[in-house]
């Protein structure tokens, strides 16, 4: 069969870019290897920038965003023993909002339901060809185990890190940036309610922590760990009198409430681009063109914009072959991408503990903590980074 733009993997970036390209009354396939069940459960990021809620909003699809969503209008920086608030909403005008990425993934497969818009879960042996023609294909297999293909005017590849669609592109079409951090995060959904109102970012010397949430019943909660760690060996117990040593302070008004652990797994932390995001009428958009480490909730906010920009670039290009905004959309997005790589190694590396111990960068760091925490320059470039700099920035 024919589509419009045939669109692979229906994360954040997949989902939003289909129903932008409804909007403007472009056909699109979404093609996603995962059961709904899965990709709506799977937990991940849980901060929207302002101009990521701002979009779902104007496209009708931030009713319950609205409703359950937790606005935040500062956090706190924990080091020293003692906090330190950005005030995110006093320096910028501007806002965060709390809620889960699969919360949004939930809302745009409802409204693709509710539309009848294609979303094909289930697919397996997804490949793409002709990409460097005007007529590319996919064929897969769905869910019922017939072999498919689907012509197209163009490709997204929405795919996540460990997709199929950077692979296809030859490797001497891309270029890559690639960096590693020496600690992961072990992320834990615990059945508590938060145990302060706002997020709490922790430089401890045993390492970093962070204390977010995801209702007034549910918090969310992350510990730097050794990379490669098995999550064997992280019982419940050994995790809460972890978060406990980090996080409890010694202005001593902080308690950490403990509960029943829901959800937790290890993370690699890593930066990653490549350049550029396209190859020929294949276009790469979120995690499948780059990783940042999560240290400064950027990840599904990257994978926003890209796909803003990328709904902009494609419907002139399959109305009627205009490429123009096509030719520039790689170089539109990695000036954001790039700065979003700056912020999250800069908190990343600020706040988290190198196990190698090179203390000339631990005193770089602290400085920079204290100069963050002290002057109003300083936090008031850490809360407009955080907040989301404008969509054309
Ligand atoms: P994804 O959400 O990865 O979606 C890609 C989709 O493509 C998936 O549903 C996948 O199943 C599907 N897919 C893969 N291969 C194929 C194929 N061959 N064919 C069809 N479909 C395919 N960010 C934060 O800010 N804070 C966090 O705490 C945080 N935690 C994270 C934890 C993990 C384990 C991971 C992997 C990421 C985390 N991130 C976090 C980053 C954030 O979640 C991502 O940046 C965001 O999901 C990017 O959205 P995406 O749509 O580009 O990719
Ligand atoms: C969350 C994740 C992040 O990476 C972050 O920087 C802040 C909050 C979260 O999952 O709540």
């Amino acid at each position: 069969t024919d589509t419009q733009v045939g669109i692979i993997g229906a994360g954040p970036a997949g989902l939003l870019l289909s129903y932008l390209l409804h909007l403007e009354g472009i056909d699109a396939v979404v093609l996603e290897t995962r059961s709904r069940e899965y990709v709506e459960q799977r937990v991940r990021a849980g901060v929207c920038e302002q101009p990521t809620v701002e979009l779902l909003r104007e496209i009708g699809v931030g009713a319950r965003l609205e409703e359950e969503g937790m606005p935040h209008h500062g956090l706190s920086l924990r080091f020293d023993g003692e906090d330190h608030r950005i005030a995110l909403t006093e320096l910028t005008g501007k806002s965060i909002t709390v809620y889960g990425q699969q919360e949004i993934v939930k809302d745009l497969i409802a409204a693709h339901v509710g539309k009848g818009l294609p979303v094909e879960f289930e697919v397996s042996g997804v490949a793409l060809h002709d990409l460097d023609t005007e007529r590319p294909r996919v064929t897969y297999t769905d869910a019922g185990g017939n072999a498919r293909e689907l012509t197209c005017a163009a490709i997204a590849g929405c795919d996540g890190f460990h997709g199929v669609s950077r692979p296809s592109i030859p490797g001497d079409a891309l270029r890559t940036y690639d960096h590693q951090y020496p600690y992961a995060w072990l992320g834990v959904l615990a059945r508590t309610p938060p145990s302060h109102e706002e997020l709490i970012y922790t430089r401890h010397e045993r390492g970093f922590a962070l204390h977010s949430m995801r209702s007034p019943e549910i918090t969310r909660l992350y510990l730097q760990v050794d990379p490669g760690e098995p999550i064997e060996n992280w019982p419940d117990d050994r995790i809460w009198t972890e978060l406990r040593h980090r996080l409890e302070t010694s202005s001593a008004d902080f308690v950490l409430r403990d509960g029943p652990v829901l959800e937790k797994s290890i993370t690699p932390m890593r930066s990653f681009v490549v350049e550029p995001m396209r190859y020929g009428r294949l276009f790469l958009a979120g995690d499948a063109a780059h990783i940042v480490p999560p240290t400064g909730a950027k990840g599904m906010n990257l994978a926003v914009a890209d796909v803003r920009n990328l709904a902009r670039a494609l419907a002139p290009l399959v109305r009627r072959n205009d490429s123009g905004l096509a030719e520039s959309y790689s170089d539109t997005c990695l000036r954001r991408v790039w700065r979003a790589e700056h912020f999250s190694w800069f908190m990343t590396s600020m706040l988290h503990r190198d196990p190698a111990g090179d203390e000339f960068a631990e005193r770089l760091h602290l400085s920079q903590l204290r100069y963050v925490a002290s002057s109003t320059a300083a936090a008031t470039s850490l809360a407009e980074n955080y907040v989301g700099l404008p969509f054309d920035w």
